[in-house]
């Protein structure tokens, strides 16, 4: 995936940071792990898009990033249905909505920004802003 602002945020701070959960199929070893043929294991993508193995500097913001083979949309038979509409929301929506607000910053620290709780679709409860 070519890198925009867009796929760098979906992998920095995947909006779906677990994925539903898989039933192994077959006995396999992981990092030293047994995950035994039916076991219940749960993927967390939000871990995998900040893997040191496959992006360099991963704890940092890059909207530069390429490639950038994030895992936000899943992979697989389950992958996403919606990835496309979702993407084009977002490089369609940010631009527009700074566009229509003019120049704005925080209203809050971001670690003070309210945030849903929700183990799955991760989002800000409100995004203050002020503007300039
Ligand atoms: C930023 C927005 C979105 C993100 C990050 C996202 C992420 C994901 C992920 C990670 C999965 C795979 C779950 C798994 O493997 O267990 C998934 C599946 C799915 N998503 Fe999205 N999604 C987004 C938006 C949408 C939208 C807008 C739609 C519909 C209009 C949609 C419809 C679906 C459907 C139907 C599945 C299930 C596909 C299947 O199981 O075959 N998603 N999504």
């Amino acid at each position: 995936m070519v890198g925009t602002a867009v796929e760098e945020l979906l992998r920095y701070d995947s909006p779906v940071r677990d994925a539903t959960f898989r039933c192994a199929a077959q006995r396999i070893s992981l990092h030293g792990q047994l995950i035994d043929e039916g076991d219940i294991v749960s993927l967390l993508i939000g871990s995998a898009n900040r893997d040191e193995t496959r992006f360099a500097d991963a704890d940092r913001l890059d909207v530069g990033r390429t490639p950038n083979d994030h895992l936000a949309f899943g992979y697989g038979p389950h992958f996403c249905s919606g990835a496309a509409l979702a993407r084009l929301e977002g490089t369609v929506a940010f631009p527009l909505l700074l566009q229509r607000l003019g120049s704005v910053q925080l209203a809050k620290p971001v670690d003070e920004l309210p945030w849903r709780p929700a183990r799955v679709m991760r989002g800000l409860a409100s995004l203050p802003v002020v503007r300039n």
